[in-house]
């Protein structure tokens, strides 16, 4: 028997919502922790693409921290991109934002420039399933220069629970084994945040991928 369900409902081009949620999320230090984490592997001089912009706060954390990269923001909603034009703030001049649905499978085309790293939070378990999720990667894959990384930091459902998870949140074992499959070499996992097998709520348990091509 399941002891309960972690997942949740967004609206993600209502203003109101976007708003509220954006001030409910503002980042806490397990969530800074897992920015510096992506921050280290990013190297100088690096177009950065960010999947799933939301708020912006990780493009703002990363853009304070070193000035010499430049951003692309995508998403789907324009209510997150006005959160996200406030939150990044001076740091603007280096991001171009990027509109586009991560389901349809010709994203890759309204890239601005081909990135050297590609980065997400929280993001892609929104997309609602291990299939979906496998496309990204697989045009991750496609889009990233040989030495690329991609790194993502998402919710994953921790082994040995006995609590029911929506399908975009599954194992760490399994992301490993759909980057392997999108042509990606020796994917690891290199950490996981907030770990709650017991009690686990929405914002629980997430873990930071790691992948080069
Ligand atoms: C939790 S937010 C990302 C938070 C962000 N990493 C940060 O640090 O502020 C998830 C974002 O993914 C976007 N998103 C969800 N589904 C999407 C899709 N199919 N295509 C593009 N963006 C999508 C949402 O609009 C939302 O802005």
């Amino acid at each position: 028997m399941t002891r309960g369900f972690v997942g949740a409902q967004h609206k993600f081009h209502d203003a109101a919502f976007v708003q509220g949620w954006a001030d409910r999320f503002v980042p806490t230090p397990p969530r800074l922790a897992l920015f510096d984490l992506i921050l280290q592997h990013l190297s100088a001089n690096t177009h950065v693409l960010e999947l799933g912009l939301g708020p912006g706060y990780m493009a703002r954390h990363i853009l304070e921290r070193n000035e010499t990269i430049e951003y692309e923001g995508l998403d789907f909603s324009e209510v997150f991109f006005d959160v996200a034009r406030k939150t990044i703030g001076r740091s603007m001049p280096r991001v171009t934002l990027t509109k586009a649905d991560l389901m349809d499978q010709t994203w890759p085309r309204s890239l601005a420039r081909p990135p050297a790293a590609i980065i997400s939070t929280w993001a892609l378990h929104d997309l609602g399933s291990q299939e979906a999720i496998a496309d990204v990667y697989a045009r991750c894959h496609e889009v990233l220069p040989p030495g690329g990384v991609l790194l993502n930091g998402d919710f994953i459902k921790p082994e040995g629970t006995d609590w029911d998870y929506e399908p975009g949140r599954f194992e760490v074992a399994r992301h490993l084994e759909l980057l392997r499959q999108a042509g990606f070499r020796d994917p690891v996992s290199m950490s996981q945040y907030e770990t709650n097998t017991e009690n686990p709520t929405a914002a629980h348990n997430y873990a930071c991928l790691m992948a080069v091509k």
